[in-house]
Formats: structure tokens, C-alpha cells, sequence
């Protein structure tokens, strides 16, 4: 089978593998029919990612139809439309119990898929640890619909549960990535007063404005002034930090209010700096970390319900055999891409 792997540092590149087989009773083997690129595969290219190891097929993200499964393995069976997610996790273990899974003690626990073991932009994956890793798609939600659900809007998802919104409150979001807007959207099911998003770039504020009306669009050089003058308290209730740089790092704890929560889910190629003295007395929380994803469920039911929708965010589908094309658009930033999406059945 035809699989997209990490060569070398800075080289991505078709190879031809053998189809996966299941190694443990919990295994199952999915025969992936969509599956995504992320701004993390490039982190990984480009050797931010010291864990990631080379050889490995890359892809965190997918959507497919279950061939096969282990002995232990009771929640899907062959033939089932499941989302793969991007982390396998126990479910047991300490930090499974407290919904960490991001930090569970299996060897190929958290974010094992696409970086240290086999990924999904392949035509087929095994995915360890079957029962947490996988989840069942709905009956008519499409496969556009659903290939978000394992990682981008896990993490939007995760993301607005762990920034402390409350019922008519005020978040901001910096970043108007696919990301962000993951973000955004899923605050947006908290009943906030009002979801702010702010961007740099104008292409991604026109792109919010024309799928996701109901977010109110800011320039990044206006998000501070806007935030200390609508907002009571002269700042976000809650801010999400989704852009990843020195300047909307310093953003995002500028603009919060006094006592609220900054929540960090951007990766930095780089420290960043915690001015203390500038910010003492402002009594900030802050919360980072990768995501923890094991909500695919309620997430997966909410698109089926309509009140979750990303199928704007694939702006563009290649088949898995033009995957290098794929990465170049993606990576380039070109034709106003925000996801890719790759037909692993072609
Ligand atoms: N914590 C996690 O588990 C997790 C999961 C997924 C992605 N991420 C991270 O989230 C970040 C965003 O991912 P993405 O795929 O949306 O990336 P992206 O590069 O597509 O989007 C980032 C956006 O931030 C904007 N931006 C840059 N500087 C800005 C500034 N000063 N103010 C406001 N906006 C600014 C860019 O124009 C861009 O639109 C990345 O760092 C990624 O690694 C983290
Ligand atoms: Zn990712
Ligand atoms: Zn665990």
C-alpha cells in the first residue's frame, strides 16, 4: 500500500509498504477513506518534533471503514465508519481517569499515531488500543464532516472546555487557523455573550466572515484596544491562544481581564517569555498542553445535530497518490487553503 512517511528532516515522500496486520488483541485495522494534514506533520518535517520518529507513516487525522479487529475489542466491528482519533489511550491509568489521555502511561499511549508509530495518510492503519482510539461515525454524517473530529476539533473542543467560559461571558480567540476557528466555534456552544477572533491575515478574516457569521472578526492590531473598550472589565472573560508567535503570546495575556483564564493551545518553535512583574496582580491562569482527545463522541453527536459544522475548513481534496503536491499547497499557504484533505481510497 501506498503510505506518505517521514524520510529524513525536511523530507516527506511516498512509499510502498505492506498493508498493516493487527499485533495485539486490542488492535484494529482501519482502511482509511479520508484523511487530513496538519500544521503539526509540518512541525514534525521540520524536526520540531524530537519524538517523531523517522520511518514512520505521518497523519493523525482520518476517517474510514473498519476491516478488522482484535479479540479484546468490543466497541467496532468490521465494517464500521469510525473516526480515527489522534491519540490511543489506555483508559485506565491515572491520567486516563482524569480525562488526561494527552498523558497516558502506555508506551503508545497520547500521541502515538503519525509520530511515533504508523499514521493514517496511508490506505490502511493499525490503530492500537481500538476502543479508545476509535470512534463511531453516525448514520449520515458524510466523511467531510467527520474527518475533523479526531484531532483539529478535538483540540477546539478541548480547548473551550478547559478556558473557564461562562454563560455570557466574552471570549477571544487569537488565530484564525483552522485551529482557532475550532476553537471559536466551540466556545460558541457555551452561550457566550460574544466569540471575537483575530487575525494578521485578511484572507482568514474574509474567510471567517463569509462560513462563520455568527464570530466577530478582529484585526490583530485592533483585538487589544477593542477588547480593553467592549469588554466589561477591560478584557476577554476568556482567551485562547491559537496562533503560535512572540506577538500573540503577548496578545493574549494583554488582553485578557483581570482573573480570567488564557489558554494556550498554540506550539511555539521557540520560549516564549512570562513578563511576571508586567502582568503581577492581574491573577492570571494559564493552561497549555496538547490536546487531550477523548471526546469524540459528544463531539461526533453535535455535527450529526448540526450545531457543529467544519466541512468549510477542507478547502481542498487530493488523492493520496498526489500527496507531495498536497503539501506543498498546504505548506505554501496557497489558493486561500485552510485544511487538505487526502482520498486514501485513490
Ligand atoms: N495543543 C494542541 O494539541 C494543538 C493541536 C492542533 C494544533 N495546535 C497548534 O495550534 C496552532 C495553530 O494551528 P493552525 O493549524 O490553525 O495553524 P495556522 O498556521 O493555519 O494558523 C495560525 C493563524 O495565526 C495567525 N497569526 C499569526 N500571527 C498572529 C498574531 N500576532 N495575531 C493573530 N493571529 C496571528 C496566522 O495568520 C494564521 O492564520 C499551531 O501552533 C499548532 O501547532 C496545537
Ligand atoms: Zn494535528
Ligand atoms: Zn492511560
Amino acid at each position: 500500500m501506498l503510505a506518505y512517511t517521514y524520510l529524513d528532516k525536511g523530507k516527506f515522500g511516498l512509499v510502498e509498504k505492506p498493508v498493516p496486520v493487527l499485533q495485539n488483541d486490542t488492535d484494529a485495522i482501519v482502511r482509511v477513506t479520508l484523511a487530513s494534514i496538519c500544521t503539526s506533520d509540518l512541525h514534525i518535517k521540520h524536526g520540531f518534533v524530537p519524538r517523531a520518529v523517522r520511518g514512520i507513516t505521518v497523519g493523525h487525522e482520518a476517517v474510514g471503514v473498519v476491516e478488522a479487529v482484535g479479540d479484546a475489542v468490543k466497541g467496532v466491528r468490521p465494517g464500521d465508519r469510525v473516526s480515527v482519533g489522534v491519540e490511543t489511550f489506555c483508559g485506565e491509568c491515572f491520567f486516563c481517569k482524569h480525562g488526561k489521555v494527552n498523558n497516558c502511561v502506555l508506551p503508545d499511549g497520547g500521541w502515538a499515531m503519525g509520530c511515533r508509530i504508523d499514521g493514517m495518510q496511508a490506505e490502511y492503519v493499525r490503530v492500537p488500543h481500538a476502543d479508545t482510539g476509535l470512534t463511531l461515525i453516525p448514520d449520515g454524517v458524510s466523511d467531510e464532516s467527520a474527518v475533523l473530529a479526531g484531532d483539529i476539533l478535538a483540540t477546539g473542543w478541548w480547548a473551550a472546555k478547559i478556558a473557564d467560559i461562562e454563560e455570557g461571558s466574552d471570549t477571544l480567540v487569537i488565530g484564525a487557523g483552522p485551529t482557532g476557528i475550532c476553537c471559536a466555534l466551540s466556545a460558541s456552544l457555551k452561550s457566550p455573550n460574544r466569540v471575537f477572533i483575530c487575525d494578521i491575515d485578511d484572507v482568514r478574516l474574509d474567510f471567517v466572515r463569509k462560513h462563520y457569521p455568527s464570530l466577530i472578526t478582529l484585526r490583530a492590531d485592533e483585538a487589544l484596544e477593542k477588547m480593553r473598550a467592549e469588554c466589561r472589565f477591560g478584557g476577554a472573560d476568556s482567551v485562547i491562544e491559537a496562533a503560535g508567535t512572540p506577538a500573540s503570546f503577548r496578545l493574549a495575556w494583554e488582553a485578557a481581564r483581570p482573573a480570567s483564564t488564557v489558554t494556550v493551545v498554540a506550539m511555539y518553535d521557540e520560549a516564549q517569555t512570562l513578563p511576571l512583574p508586567e502582568m503581577y496582580g492581574k491573577n492570571l491562569t494559564f493552561k497549555t498542553g496538547g490536546v487531550d482527545g477523548c471526546d469524540g463522541e459528544d463531539i461526533l453527536a453535535h455535527i450529526a445535530a448540526g450545531k457543529l459544522d467544519t466541512s468549510a475548513l477542507i478547502t481542498h481534496t487530493f488523492p493520496l497518490s498526489r500527496t507531495d503536491e498536497a503539501y506543498k499547497l498546504f505548506e505554501a499557504r496557497a489558493d486561500g487553503v485552510m485544511k487538505v484533505a487526502l482520498d486514501c481510497t485513490r
